[in-house]
């Protein structure tokens, strides 16, 4: 009973009209970069899909090329790397702590709720109760542990990333740890489904075709038996 299910913070991307916010979804990528990228991948994520987000070419390019993607040396046949280009995906991570960070690419759909789970679990390090002591004395946070009661065996191997302050954003947005676990998390539900907005946006022309095409149903059905008493 110490697990908690994650709290419902409300998304501009809820509900049948709900669209992502590109500001947040910039904002969550700054955080991701800056602080999540040392240690999880990306990998069903290219530079160029980040244009979604609202950069033009030249700064996907630039970003690109920050970064060093594997390739083959074309002469010796070695493995190398070079500066990423737009069509590159994310490199993977070199990560030599305790625990194995997942890729994040599609963990917003791989835990239940999962864009409320992962700002919940960002928000949700705390001392560990005394009361969870109590009621079970053999429970010990593992050495390599952190104590967090939305993760589902309350200790996970991930220190908590984020610090008020740890990012600035570039519109002037108060960074502080609810905002950046907010931000990433929406950030994270885009690369998971980056066609939310479109699956929202086909829905309602599909609803009302077929409105339409029934009232023209009945309407012919009307006419096709109108002679018959
Ligand atoms: C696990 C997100 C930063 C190391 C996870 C999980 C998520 C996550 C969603 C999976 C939890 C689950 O399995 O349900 C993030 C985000 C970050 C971030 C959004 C940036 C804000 C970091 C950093 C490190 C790290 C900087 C390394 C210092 C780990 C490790 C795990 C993990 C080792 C595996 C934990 C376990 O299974 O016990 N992270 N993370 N993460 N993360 Fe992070």
């Amino acid at each position: 009973e110490f697990h908690k299910t994650p709290n419902q913070y409300a998304w501009s991307f809820d509900g049948p009209f709900g669209r992502f916010d590109q500001q947040q979804l910039q904002r969550g990528f700054k955080v991701y970069d800056e602080v999540c990228a040392a240690c999880h991948s990306l990998k069903f994520v290219a530079f160029r899909d980040l244009e979604q987000l609202g950069y033009d070419e030249g700064q996907v390019k630039a970003f690109a090329a920050s970064k060093q993607v594997p390739d083959v040396d074309p002469v010796t046949q070695e493995p190398t790397t070079r500066p990423g280009l737009p069509t590159d995906y994310f490199p993977h991570v070199a990560y030599a702590g305790a625990g194995n960070p997942p890729d994040l690419s599609l963990m917003a759909k791989a835990r239940h709720d999962g864009t409320n789970y992962i700002a919940s679990l960002l928000t949700g390090y705390t001392e560990m109760p005394a009361e969870v002591t109590e009621e079970f004395p053999d429970f010990a946070i593992p050495a390599t542990g952190y104590y967090n009661p939305y993760f589902a065996n309350l200790a996970l191997a991930m220190p908590a990333p984020l610090a008020d302050g740890q990012v600035t954003y570039d519109d002037g947005t108060e960074a502080t740890v609810e905002q950046m676990s907010k931000d990433v998390a929406a950030f994270l539900t885009w690369t998971a489904e980056p066609t939310l907005d479109k699956r929202k946006q086909t829905g309602w022309p599909v609803l009302i075709f077929l409105l339409f095409a029934t009232v023209l149903a009945y309407l012919s059905k009307q006419q096709i038996w109108a002679a018959v008493k």
